[in-house]
């Protein structure tokens, strides 16, 4: 039985974020408090005792005081569930919170080496020691499975592929630790427990749907999409920055070269947008955007919601 939980849904700077006002962070801290929401990743588990996160947030800290699953289990001095992290992409929302993991609990950090360079780069990511904390390089299209604390495999098979996308926010305009070739930089993941077959996709960030990322979804069980924005313009419509979705490496939910388009009859069992920004509409559960969602089969992940296929 493969476990899935959404420690959280939303993109970089969360609901509500620090320094914004719009309507969706306004109503979040008044009279609306169940729009808040924590920056994306899930935790995965097929024995519900081991877990591994995809993305470590910035909220990790928050997110595992929220989740008893992934508490330390009764009768330990110390102890985690997590016994590994996978990253798909280097950025601030994905990577920050292995920070809040650095009290000498061993966990492995899987991730493609052009994520690892970067964290090699950033001499404050040394505070996970080789001793406790190993980093495993994970390839293009090639399968693995994660190991638990004794070093036996998991049951949980995970293809990462590349999907169209950019490198972190914050090495625009500077060079990338690993070099100018970008394969690598943002990851899809198909993850698959091998004791049911049962599997699902992950892929919070997502610039484009290629006709090979459609055949790799088509009759999915599951998946969990980027659903950063609504509309490409949406933060410059709204007065709120000057990047489009497409500058940010983040496909459109709408519109004819959106998400809702790309992805319909592909005959996946549940849809679920994830990774989406405060500015989105679709948020606000009486918006024409939600419900334009929904009808056409969508979901908009909360915080907190577990599945199990
Ligand atoms: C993104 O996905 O575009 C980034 O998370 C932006 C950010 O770090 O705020
Ligand atoms: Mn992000
Ligand atoms: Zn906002």
């Amino acid at each position: 039985m493969l476990r899935v939980v959404v420690l959280g849904a939303a993109a970089g700077g969360g609901v509500p974020q620090w320094n914004c006002g719009c309507p969706v962070c306004r109503a979040s801290r008044s009279e609306h408090p169940e729009l808040q929401s924590s920056q994306a990743s899930i935790a995965v588990s097929t024995d519900g005792d081991h877990w591994y996160l995809v993305n470590a947030s910035p909220d990790l800290r928050q997110q595992l005081i929220a989740t008893p699953q992934l508490h330390p289990r009764a009768g330990k001095l110390r102890h985690s569930p997590i016994a590994g992290v996978i990253l798909t992409n280097g950025e601030i929302d994905a990577v920050a919170g292995l920070l809040s993991m650095r009290e000498g609990s061993p966990f492995t950090i899987y991730a493609h080496e052009r994520v690892l360079a970067i964290l090699k780069s950033n001499s404050i990511f040394n505070v996970l020691s080789d001793k406790n904390v190993r980093r495993q390089p994970i390839e293009l299209d090639e399968p693995f499975e994660p190991t638990l604390p004794d070093g036996a495999a998991c049951g949980i098979e995970i293809t990462p592929f590349a999907a169209p996308g950019k490198s972190a926010w914050y090495l625009e305009g500077s060079a990338h630790p690993a070099g100018n070739d970008g394969d690598g930089d943002t990851l899809g993941l198909r993850i698959r427990d091998k004791a049911t077959g049962k599997y699902f996709y992950f892929l919070a960030a997502c610039a484009r749907v290629t006709d090979d990322l459609k055949s790799r979804l088509a009759g999915a069980p599951l998946i969990f999409f980027d659903g950063t924005v609504w509309r490409d313009d949406e933060l410059i419509a709204a007065g709120l920055g000057t990047k489009t979705g497409q500058g940010m490496g983040h496909i459109a939910m709408s519109g004819d070269q959106g998400a809702i388009a790309a992805l319909a009859d592909l005959a996946i069992d549940r849809k679920i947008f994830l990774h989406i920004n405060n500015s989105n509409p679709a948020l606000l559960r009486d918006s024409t955007e939600r419900k334009m969602a929904e009808r056409a089969g969508w979901q908009i992940a909360a915080d907190g919601t577990e599945i199990t296929l």
